[in-house]
């Protein structure tokens, strides 16, 4: 196994220079990803221009497109706001919280044509500069920003990119299939046409 530059990422940029490193090899270490990721001490100032917030949901920033390997979002979290129970394509997906609080509930993928609930494995609050991994084989989540008086932005990174997810129905495990829209690309408001359904992860 190649051994990755141990080096901390003092900017965003930083960051975002070494993931391109790691990413070009095609084996990826979750462990090493996560590491980096964690290393990187959240400023705002290197954020603040994805950070782009909508009244009434979250939103999906883009930050980098990773060469194709990945791509590196920043979601912005108003009070109370939280995703559907979804899915990640296959990919591996990991987040880090840049500012304030995100509570992460954790699910078994619902079984086959059984109805009914679906139970929560475990719940956990991240806290800034962490970073949770998941991926399919893990489960399924919800992401929630708790707080009725912050907001909360998180770094996420998907590899390999995808656009579509799946959403759950807690109550009866039933599917659907969204795509996936940006607020924002590299820092400019997406036009308002082509954001028609904001969804998930
Ligand atoms: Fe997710």
């Amino acid at each position: 196994m190649e051994q990755t530059e141990v080096m901390k990422p003092e900017t965003l940029d930083d960051l975002i220079k070494i993931l391109h490193n790691i990413f070009a090899s095609d084996s990826i270490n979750v462990e090493e990803v996560q590491n980096i990721m964690e290393s990187y001490e959240s400023k705002p100032e290197d954020w603040k221009q994805y950070a782009i917030f909508d009244k009434y949901r979250y939103t999906r920033n883009l930050v980098d497109e990773g060469n194709g390997k990945f791509n590196l979002i920043i979601l912005c979290w108003g009070e109370g706001h939280g995703s559907s129970i979804h899915d990640h394509t296959n990919s591996h997906c990991f987040m880090k919280m840049l500012q304030g609080q995100l509570k992460e509930t954790l699910f078994d993928w619902p079984e086959g044509k059984s109805q009914g609930d679906m139970v929560q494995k475990s719940q956990r609050i991240l806290q800034e500069n962490k970073v949770a991994y998941i991926n399919d084989s893990i489960g399924l989540h919800r992401v929630e920003n708790g707080s009725h008086t912050e907001g909360a932005i998180s770094l996420h990174l998907y590899s390999p990119p995808f656009q579509f997810c799946q959403t759950f129905d807690q109550r009866t495990g039933h599917r659907n299939t969204v795509k996936m829209t940006f607020w924002s690309k590299f820092g400019e408001r997406t036009p308002i046409e082509t954001t028609v359904s904001q969804e998930n992860n």
